[in-house]
């Protein structure tokens, strides 16, 4: 915590005047959404770089999750905890469901769900009818990468740094239609936005038919440049399905600064909601079109929701999407993703200066947000993996990949300073010591 600066005196004045309780006892009382809500309005004309490094602006928000402190996780791109907020909306939902399920929960909470569609697609700047609320981004793809008619001899262009599912139902495809799967292979790490362009212009042919490409890389962090690839796509004719798992609330962007044809991510990211929340978006245009996953609605038919039909859910998960969304707008999306920069760059300006420090995706405004991976040459990374989990504690993910090696870092929102730097305390270590693995 820093001193009593001008910016700390005005937080609590602010928290005071609401709540007429200092900071500590508003964190008990108060609800985490609404908590969090007041804080960023403390935060009100400071810019999201300033507020990033204000410790006293980000305590109530890491104190909205009611997470393992004794663990230090830092894979938060596999899958992250939601607050408190959203955990106590999904008990509530679900003990009302389990009244009278077939009246409680289909007929009172289910037509509630209409309302998460308007949300998120306010969210992500598209029409509520363009909008399936699935329960994760596989499912989201899927329907996509099932969904899209392709005769044999189709071609779909992807890269091999695309995530392995996404992939493996392309393979089906190609099994089982004769389409042509092409791999193209992205520059690592990039050296500009037009390398990463130029792989998909030079791949491209009369024959494709789809384009599937990743916002940003699981394995490194690096973000595409998805508006100029769309550009090059579309001047041919082919559509884009963007794998946004790893984007979508992670930093700002809406659909138009895309514009791609379909667009899949999970919630249960960087949105922070319940875990198995997703979601789709299919250009309304192509909503009739596409076939989907499920056959519960009438074959053609018009309507996203063809794409969710998956028969009796938990209701609960989808409705507290809502909490999730409220969390995150009251948080804001540009302090989100200059907080998440913030925590990046504290454990990678300790580490980058060393000749034997690999990482994989640059660590600036343009080409990462949170995730980095990185290496260190003459250790290997599973080893690595385990020691930081063994010795500290420390949850990350080792990505092996032809030419990605190294651990995948992801601090979330609710990341201390302290826990980032202890992990950068104990790769230090291993730079000077190694790794004794007996
Ligand atoms: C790039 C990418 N796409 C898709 C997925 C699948 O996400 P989900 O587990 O939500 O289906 C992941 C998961 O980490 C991912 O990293």
């Amino acid at each position: 915590m820093s001193g009593m600066t001008g910016d700390r005196r005005s937080f609590l004045a602010q928290a005071g005047g609401l709540l007429t309780v200092p900071l500590l006892g508003g964190v008990l009382v108060e609800g985490a959404a609404a908590r969090v809500r007041r804080v960023a309005a403390a935060a009100a004309g400071r810019s999201p770089e300033e507020v990033a490094a204000d410790e006293d602006f980000w305590f109530p928000v890491q104190q909205a999750f009611a997470v393992d402190r004794s663990l230090i996780n830092l894979n938060n791109g596999g899958v992250s905890p939601a607050p408190e907020s959203v955990m106590s909306a999904v008990r509530r939902h679900d003990a009302y469901s389990n009244h009278a399920p077939a009246k409680t929960a289909w007929r009172d909470l289910r037509p509630s769900v209409e309302n998460v569609r308007t949300r998120l697609a306010a969210s992500f700047g598209a029409d509520r009818e363009e909008i399936a609320i699935v329960r994760n981004a596989t499912e989201a793809l899927d329907n996509v990468l099932f969904g899209v008619d392709l005769a044999p001899g189709d071609e779909v262009v992807t890269t091999d740094q695309d995530y392995g599912s996404m992939l493996s139902a392309l393979e089906h495809r190609v099994a089982r239609h004769g389409i042509v799967l092409k791999k193209v292979k992205p520059p690592t790490p990039s050296p500009s936005a037009d390398a990463l362009v130029r792989i998909f212009a030079e791949a491209l042919t009369d024959r494709t038919k789809l384009v599937l490409v990743c916002h940003v890389v699981n394995l490194t962090g690096q973000i595409f440049p998805i508006r100029e690839i769309c550009r090059i796509a579309h001047a041919r004719g082919v559509r884009v399905l963007v794998d946004g798992a790893h984007s979508f609330a992670h930093f700002p962007f809406t659909r138009d600064d895309l514009d791609c044809d379909f667009f899949g991510t999970s919630l249960h990211k960087w949105l922070n909601a319940p875990i198995g929340s997703g979601m789709l978006y299919v250009k309304r245009e192509h909503v009739k079109g596409l076939w989907p996953l499920f056959g519960q609605l009438a074959v053609g038919a018009d309507d996203v929701r063809k794409f969710e039909s998956y028969g009796t859910y938990p209701v609960g998960d989808r409705l507290a999407i809502a909490e999730a969304l409220t969390f995150h707008e009251a948080l804001g999306a540009d302090r989100k993703a200059a907080r998440l920069r913030y925590l990046r760059d504290r454990w990678v300006e300790r580490l980058k200066d060393d000749p034997r420090v690999r990482l994989h995706a640059a660590p600036n405004d343009v080409d990462s947000c949170a995730i980095a991976t990185v290496g260190v040459e003459g250790v290997d990374s599973g080893a690595l993996g385990r020691h930081l989990m063994r010795a500290h504690r420390i949850v990350t993910t080792t990505i092996g990949h032809e030419d990605v090696d190294g651990v995948r870092v992801t601090p979330g929102i609710y990341t201390t300073l302290r826990e980032v730097d202890l992990f950068a305390d104990a790769m230090l270590h291993v730079l000077e010591h190694g790794i004794d693995e007996s």
